[in-house]
């Protein structure tokens, strides 16, 4: 977590917003997987009404832990609830998140595609979105997953917004 934290202040920095925008985002990296761990009676008591298989839960159950704990940020809660699926109404801290949480250095997979996205997305955000997301989706299809409903309305999102194709 520490490592995808200084991966989202790096891109505050560089893209130069504001203090309070980069706490937004920080806000939502250490809330993300609050109970990525939690035993199952610990999601299904925060996240009962979440369809899908139980690995989508933690999103939603650590966004209404947040919530209860006293979160009121609308666009972080957003973040964390829909970090594993994407979501097509987020504002930048969702997208940054989304991001993030992909390319994290401490990820073995395709380390320097997803190192070189790391690098440029201050310059294209919109761009670096896309691929991640491009990824995200190529893998649930190989393996054979249904694709979540806020998922295919976010890829849809982000063709519509005509971020180029290639
Ligand atoms: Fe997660």
């Amino acid at each position: 977590m520490q490592r995808v934290a200084e991966l989202a202040s790096g891109w505050a920095e560089q893209m130069g917003v504001p203090d309070s925008e980069r706490n937004r985002w920080l806000r939502a990296v250490w809330l993300h997987d609050a109970l990525r761990d939690a035993p199952p009676e610990e999601l299904a008591k925060w996240a009962s009404t979440t369809p899908g298989p139980k690995e989508l839960w933690h999103g939603p159950a650590s966004a209404a832990r947040a919530k209860a704990e006293g979160e009121i940020d609308r666009g972080v809660l957003d973040a964390v609830r829909y970090h594993s699926v994407g979501l097509a109404e987020w504002d930048m801290v969702g997208r940054i998140l989304y991001c993030a949480d992909f390319l994290d250095p401490e990820r073995k997979f395709d380390r320097e595609v997803r190192a070189e996205l790391a690098q440029r997305l201050p310059q294209d955000p919109r761009g670096v979105l896309r691929e991640v997301a491009r990824a995200r989706l190529l893998h649930l299809v190989k393996t054979g997953w249904p694709i979540p409903d806020p998922t295919f309305r976010f890829w849809n999102s982000l063709v519509a917004a005509g971020s180029g194709s290639r």
